[in-house]
């Protein structure tokens, strides 16, 4: 029997610099999507997928980040004496079960590696899940679920996978792969950011993983990589060629990227528009201008 996957990682100690000036004071995990915190649609998907044990590897100014996860008696006291029950069982939704959270402080910014091997103690020597908030994916089987589900006919590890535009890829974790299986990928190599014109296809690692415990100690021993960091990519490919060996997934799903100003954006209109009360009014709104746009034009 494999064991099973309960605990995950959530680096979320960057600063978020892309968002300022927003940033200055409110975590960029706590920005909003419609009306959740990028945060919950991560913790959300962590569940669907069995996750029972939280990790989140913080920094500095994330205070905001540990009080959303808070019980908040006085508010669920106001809302349930005004009769709101749908506002309360909005808020007892993003409540986390006593022990299940834990905070791990990175305390110097050295990288995604640096920040999962912070968290090394807390998950011992089991399978462990790690995702990257940033990364937003809409699907109907959330994506995590489905790298479990995949996972507990491989083992080893398994990072999502997704096709990149071939210009784009240079931004991205890079798979070399030995055998194209459909929505499995085993894989022979795998390059941190790769330069311009080297890398060795276009199928990006995107921010959700299943890692075998050897991952941290690689991690004990691994130098900067990749833009001087040290990267989780690099103790990865370290499994390549182990007994448990490294796969991607292709996932089934949409993803944005919300690390980035025009993705977060596309991300709010998307989940706008699958929102039952919000279709209308948005999609009127965006026929609108596009409808000026044209005639403008
Ligand atoms: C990180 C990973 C990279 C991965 C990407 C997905 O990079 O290091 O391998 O492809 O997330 O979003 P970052 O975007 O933090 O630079």
């Amino acid at each position: 029997m494999r064991n099973k996957v309960t605990k995950a990682i959530f680096p979320v100690a960057g600063l978020g610099t892309r968002f300022l000036p927003a940033t200055k004071s409110v975590p960029k995990e706590i920005m909003t999507l419609v009306d959740r915190p990028l945060i919950q649609y991560a913790i959300d998907e962590a569940r669907a997928a069995g996750i029972k044990e939280f990790i989140f590897v913080t920094s500095r100014g994330k205070g905001a980040l540990e009080d959303y996860f808070d019980h908040s008696p006085q508010l669920e006291n106001e809302l349930r004496k005004k009769g709101k029950d749908d506002l309360l069982e909005i808020l007892k939704s993003t409540n986390m079960d006593s022990g299940a959270i834990a905070y791990m402080r990175q305390h110097k910014a050295l990288g995604l590696g640096h920040a999962v091997w912070c968290a090394r103690r807390l998950i011992g020597n089991e399978p462990f899940a790690v995702i990257l908030p940033d990364d937003v994916i809409a699907a109907e089987k959330p994506c995590l679920q489905q790298m479990v589900e995949a996972y507990e006919e491989t083992g080893g590890n398994m990072v999502a996978a997704m096709e990149v535009p071939p210009e784009k890829a240079s931004s991205y974790g890079v798979l070399d792969v030995q055998e194209d299986m459909g929505s499995m990928v085993s894989v022979k190599g795998m390059v941190e950011k790769p330069a311009p014109g080297t890398e060795p296809s276009n199928l990006a690692v995107i921010g959700r993983y299943i890692l075998s415990p050897y991952v941290l100690k690689n991690l004990n021993k691994i130098k900067s990589g990749a833009g001087g960091e040290i990267q989780l990519t690099d103790a990865i490919a370290q499994e390549i060629g182990s007994d448990r060996g490294v796969y991607g997934y292709r996932f089934r799903g949409q993803r944005f990227d919300c690390g980035s100003k025009s993705g977060f954006l596309q991300a709010t209109v998307a989940f706008g528009l699958s929102r039952d009360d919000l279709r209308d009014d948005l999609h009127g709104y965006l026929t609108g201008i596009m409808a000026a746009e044209r005639a403008a034009q």
